[in-house]
């Protein structure tokens, strides 16, 4: 029996959200959320939550079932378990939702070190995210890559995107005059099932592909193919990772809001997002999370920055997210945060264990300054210092909360980023926007279309054009 299955270790490594020093209770000021502000939502929350089931049970919310899809998994598995052992570098290629679910799952369960690690060492191919067009950066991959033990997982929902579909192409030009028609081995497609141009090329081509599911976005799919097929590919136990999700599913389902913190954390920055908080600021005390503040900055700025609201009102919707690390950034942002202005609301993430135990030599005892460091542990400190902030910020009347993770392990992660999503969901429904389009970011690759020459948008060439011509004024 695989132990996530086991009763008491889903117990331990249940994730808590502690919001004691988000209450009015404890911060003391006026521009603060009471316990009682927080019952007078408890029936608009169990509302919020029954409509969520409800748009789920009609099949509108699909990445609320992809811990559940058992077959999908299966064939990600066994390709997985394929590619594995045919290459030495496998190479993603994708943007925004294609590619940084996958990268906060990496970097917390692989180690910044992964890539690094020599080859008997590493227990799975080195993975390179190329999450950018930067000519220098991608060059730098094909430069470092084998083409003969390499594969390159293409990630597209739409099929379309320039930057992935760049990319695709000089891969596979790579690939082509490197290995002729053998090529075809060694790219792996993940897009939609029907529809878009990359997968008219999979079928014309007869590629490998994987399926990003029908109404899964990018920002909410890496619990689909996008995330868990790479995931797989470096050894990811991606089975504990769906078991957290689900764990955390029925969690989410409470109507009762003190009981789902989903639920709970979105009510506590919905309001106070109400009283001007407007930035979000996630801080996770753990190199490993790192990237999961990255990921959820996407989530949360994608899906809640909203011109409109579902009545068609503008309201210039949003809260915008910051990503800070633990405890580096106490050197950097955290004089902001103590004394600037009241426009943010704070959440730590705390790991109880990490994978290793960092004992401090007793070097210098007698040296007052530093000889209290000496016996103790890194953790101690880490730990130590998350608790000194969150104190110091609520001295200062700073709302701050702190998700509680046992430890950084594929359930756990599973867990935390399922929260984050269904949270995410909650604080749309609670602001009246649509959390699932992301018509803001169509205007700029319609120009981008326009310059590129794209055939049917040369009206937006024009348009750029003249504007060209026009903002010649302020520059120095
Ligand atoms: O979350 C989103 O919808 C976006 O970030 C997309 O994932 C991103 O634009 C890439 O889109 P696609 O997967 O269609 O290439």
């Amino acid at each position: 029996m695989k132990e996530f299955a086991n009763e008491e270790f889903k117990e331990k490594m249940r994730i808590t959200f502690d919001y004691n020093y988000a209450m009015k209770e404890y911060l003391g000021s006026d521009n603060t959320v009471s316990s009682a502000d927080i019952d007078d939502y408890t029936e608009e929350c169990a509302q919020v939550i029954r409509d969520i089931k409800k748009e789920r049970e009609e099949g509108k919310l699909p990445f609320m079932d992809l811990p559940y899809a058992s077959e999908e998994v299966l064939e990600i598995k066994q390709l997985a378990k394929k590619v594995r052992y045919m290459c030495d570098d496998f190479v993603v290629l994708g943007i925004g939702g294609s590619a940084l679910g996958m990268t906060a799952l990496m970097q917390a369960l692989k180690g910044p070190f992964h890539n690094a690690q020599n080859d008997d060492d590493r227990d799975a191919p080195r993975l390179y995210v190329a999450d950018n067009i930067d000519p220098d950066f991608f060059k730098g991959i094909l430069d470092n890559i084998d083409s003969y033990r390499t594969i390159f997982n293409v990630i597209s929902k739409s099929g379309s995107t320039a930057e992935t579909m760049s990319q695709f192409m000089i891969a596979q030009q790579f690939l082509k005059d490197n290995l002729g028609a053998g090529y075809k081995d060694s790219m792996i497609a993940t897009t939609d099932a029907k529809s878009g141009i990359l997968r008219d090329i999979v079928n014309q081509e007869e590629l490998s592909s994987l399926i990003v599911p029908d109404g899964v976005g990018g920002r909410f799919s890496v619990l689909s193919a996008v995330g868990l097929f790479p995931a797989a590919v470096v050894g990811i136990d991606i089975d504990a990772l769906l078991a957290g999700a689900r764990f955390m599913d029925e969690m989410c389902q409470n109507e009762d809001v003190r009981k789902n913190p989903a639920a709970l954390s979105a009510l506590i920055y919905y309001l106070y997002y109400q009283k001007g908080r407007n930035i979000n600021v996630m801080m996770p005390y753990s190199s490993a999370l790192k990237d999961v503040a990255d990921w959820y900055g996407q989530i949360w700025a994608e899906s809640l920055g909203k011109r409109h609201d579902l009545e068609g009102d503008v309201v210039n919707a949003g809260q915008t997210p910051v990503k800070a690390l633990g405890v580096t950034d106490q050197h950097s942002q955290l004089q902001l945060y103590v004394e600037g202005p009241d426009d943010k609301v704070i959440t730590f993430i705390k790991v109880g264990e990490f994978d290793n135990e960092v004992r401090i030599p007793e070097a210098y005892s007698g040296i007052s300054g530093i000889d209290y460091l000496g016996g103790t542990t890194l953790t101690r400190l880490i730990n130590s210092e998350l608790h000194a902030t969150e104190i110091t910020l609520m001295k200062n009347s700073k709302p701050n909360c702190t998700i509680n993770v046992p430890a950084v392990n594929a359930f756990t992660l599973g867990q935390l980023l399922y929260m984050l999503e269904v949270q995410t969901s909650v604080m749309g429904k609670l602001m009246d926007i649509n959390t699932y389009d992301q018509p803001g970011v169509e205007q700029g690759k319609l120009y981008t279309y326009g310059m590129m020459g794209r055939e049917g948008f040369e009206d937006k060439n024009e348009e750029i054009e003249s504007e060209k011509k026009r903002v010649d004024k302020f520059k120095v």
